[in-house]
């Protein structure tokens, strides 16, 4: 099984099967096991559905296995946009405090109970369901580096309430600037930059008692930058809690990894490296590097082009060098498909080789 764009699968050439239901408005599109074909893929197309799990040949035998489930996943988003959209509504209907710490109890229940601390993004992303997915990406994230910095359950529960109203302020903020596809004019940016402050005052005017200073401080400086040129109030290095400079890192990873309006998702392997370049002037370096140490880079199932031109599928990780997974060969170094081969370059063993680039597909270059 791997996740493929669908619109870099030829099904006129190969055959594709539906690896997972397909969903749409929580309805379901396409069921397990049916073979895709054009009218499928149109159909896909017009529901704005781009990453889907398929089965083919090259996939047999892989699994990809995002930290949270797909299911789980969907539910966690569901809580969080309803709980939004409350917000939005208005302050007397408001937020259920114990509806969202019940979801983030449960979610920490999942990642602690895993025996490896390895943070497999989910990459089935729906543009309209951006600022939830965003939220909830963002905590998970947060969550799994509290946990690398030793943090206690009562830490690490601030730290994720903190991350998953992060962005609250985003609400207040007129949808049309938020998702402008161009460039934001000087006015438009500040509008967009007053959603620290609007969601820290939104949360301690109406749940003063009952969400943690803590908690409060990572919505206010969630954009602080640790050379101080970031926002609302400048602050630089230790001056920002720990936990905001924990979110700022998780917060830009995610944006990076998304589609937005106005650019495509970079892949993985690209936005930690975009991450770790930014680390000594945006970041706390200290937590970039922990931050990326256990972010898987190449998911199972993506298709790789290596130093030789050779081209594989990730089929398993190497725990401790997530850059370097194990492969199964797919298209030789001269350009010849290993058809029915299971051939695999093991890349902690193979060192004179390096992943050159992530393809979308194995005909793709
Ligand atoms: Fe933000």
């Amino acid at each position: 099984m791997r996740l493929v764009n669908v619109n870099y699968i030829d099904v006129e050439k190969y055959e594709y099967y539906v690896a997972k239901p397909i969903y749409s408005n929580g309805i379901v599109l396409l069921q397990e096991n049916v073979k895709l074909n054009i009218n499928y893929i149109t159909q896909l197309n017009s529901k704005n559905i781009q990453y889907i799990y398929i089965n083919d040949e090259i996939s047999e035998g892989i699994d990809p296995s995002d930290t949270i489930s797909l299911e789980k996943y969907r539910e966690v988003k569901e809580v969080i946009k309803d709980q939004f959209n409350m917000a939005k509504k208005g302050k007397d209907i408001g937020l259920n405090m114990n509806m969202i710490n019940n979801t983030i109890s449960e979610l920490l229940d999942v990642i602690t109970s895993k025996r490896d601390i390895s943070y497999s993004i989910n990459e089935i992303r729906m543009v309209d369901d951006y600022l939830y997915e965003h939220s909830l990406n963002v905590m998970v994230s947060c969550l799994y580096t509290g946990i690398l910095m030793q943090y206690d359950r009562i830490k690490l529960q601030k730290l994720a309430l903190g991350a998953l109203l992060h962005d609250i302020g985003k609400v207040f903020v007129d949808t049309e600037i938020l998702n402008k596809p161009g460039k934001l004019t000087f006015e438009e940016r500040i509008e967009i930059e007053k959603h620290p402050e609007l969601g820290y005052r939104y949360l301690s005017d109406n749940y003063g008692n009952e969400i943690s200073s803590m908690s409060k401080q990572i919505i206010l400086q969630h954009h602080e930058k640790w050379n101080g040129k970031g926002y609302p109030n400048q602050l630089g290095g230790d001056s920002i809690y720990e936990l905001a400079r924990i979110c700022s890192v998780a917060d830009v990873f995610d944006a990076l990894t998304s589609d937005r309006p106005y650019r495509k998702k970079m892949p993985i392997y690209k936005a930690s490296e975009y991450i770790y370049s930014l680390g000594h002037n945006d970041f706390d370096f200290d937590i970039v590097k922990l931050f990326l140490s256990r972010i898987v880079k190449f998911k199972e199932g993506s298709i790789v082009k290596l130093s030789d031109s050779s081209k594989g599928i990730v089929y398993n990780q190497n725990k401790h060098m997530l850059d370097r997974p194990i492969l199964r060969l797919v298209v030789d170094k001269n350009g010849k498909n290993v058809n029915h081969k299971n051939i695999f370059i093991d890349l902690i063993e193979e060192n004179t080789l390096f992943i050159e680039k992530q393809l979308e597909n194995i005909f793709s270059n």
